[in-house]
């Protein structure tokens, strides 16, 4: 058999400059270089040639072999690092990768709205410790010391001593009335603060009570403060919160650590006060404790006898948010599920 190298080198060098693609390529090695391929054909139809023939053919099918093997890896090259720079370059039509968006906790969000809203008023934002002394908890805060609130039933004591009260133990805050002392401690009026914080109760968990829920609490201590400035101030803190439509009622109660004290209701801003499953067909929702601020609070941080006033009021940051965004149970703050935290 006579073969025409010429135009066989011809072939391979047109076939392999157009190969395209990998595939394309590996295709084109197996037709020149494979098993059954042309340049193994070539060999074994070295042992049907004449004496005079086998010379050309072998030294022929060698520098094809060469040639194919050289080319093919040169554009094996070529292609590969073609197809990285294509991986590489943007395609803008590809759909984009989304990052999914998060957010403040819905009892953060709470807090900070209204924080802001006191914020607006002029009041400034303080926090305290979370763990405490029975002294800033309870005795300056003019809860007598056979009060119920002080028992280990109602309140979380650790088993740490007092350092400032041998034979005393500290405790877990159980409301943030306590920052009230260290505020009044650290400044002096006038003053107007708003204390946020965790508080703790061994209270048995059910759809409306929690060992760890969120108080804010209000602090304003400075010459001739009127119970109608608490009126006035709590009216507006809860028409930004709730809405311009609620009315407020000041229902008299008893707080050790003010006097007068109030339980502060606002009309429901869901059925106006008509009475519905929310307020559970009062119309009036309980919203905070509040009152003037007792002479003997003053007497606790040492303030001079008869020289100031005071308002201070406390709320339940969980009740609030229940209540304005109709959350039913207490626990779902705390489960960190996510289909309920993306509501907020
Ligand atoms: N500390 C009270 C509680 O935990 C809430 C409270 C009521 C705070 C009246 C006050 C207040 O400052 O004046 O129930």
């Amino acid at each position: 058999m006579s073969w025409d190298f010429k135009a066989l080198e011809v072939s391979a060098q047109t076939q392999i400059a157009q190969a395209n693609s990998l595939p394309v390529l590996e295709a084109i090695r197996q037709k020149y270089l494979g098993r059954k391929g042309l340049i193994a054909q070539i060999y074994s139809s070295l042992a049907g040639s004449s004496a005079e023939e086998k010379p050309r053919i072998g030294k022929g099918a060698n520098e094809l072999k060469d040639l194919v093997t050289g080319l093919l890896q040169t554009k094996q090259t070529e292609l590969r690092s073609q197809e990285k720079s294509e991986v590489k370059a943007l395609d803008v039509s590809l759909p984009g990768v989304s990052f999914p968006l998060g957010r403040p906790h819905i009892l953060t969000q709470t807090i900070d709205e209204i924080c802001t809203i006191f914020e607006r008023l002029g009041f400034v934002v303080e926090e305290g410790p979370e763990i405490e002394n029975e002294f800033n908890n309870f005795t300056a805060l003019n809860i007598p010391v056979d009060h119920p609130a002080r028992d280990a039933f109602d309140t979380f004591y650790l088993d740490v001593p007092d350092p400032q009260n041998p034979g005393r133990y500290l405790l877990l805050r159980s409301h943030t009335s306590p920052g009230q002392i260290h505020v009044m401690k650290k400044y002096r009026p006038p003053l107007a603060v708003v204390i946020p914080g965790r508080v703790y109760r061994p209270d048995a968990v059910d759809a409306s009570h929690c060992f760890m829920f969120h108080q804010i609490e209000g602090l304003l201590v400075d010459d001739n403060v009127k119970f109608s400035d608490l009126k006035g101030m709590l009216e507006t803190f809860c028409r930004h919160l709730f809405g311009e439509k609620i009315r407020l009622r000041l229902r008299p109660h008893f707080f050790p650590f003010t006097e007068p004290s109030a339980d502060v209701d606002i009309s429901c801003y869901l059925c106006d006060g008509k009475g519905c499953s929310v307020c559970k067909k009062k119309g009036w929702l309980e919203v905070m404790g509040c009152g003037l601020v007792h002479p003997k609070v003053f007497e606790a941080v040492g303030y001079p006898k008869g020289k100031y006033t005071g308002l201070a009021f406390g709320m339940g940051v969980e009740r609030l948010a229940m209540l304005k965004h109709g959350i039913s149970d207490i626990r779902l703050f705390f489960e960190n599920d996510l289909r309920f935290l993306k509501q907020f």
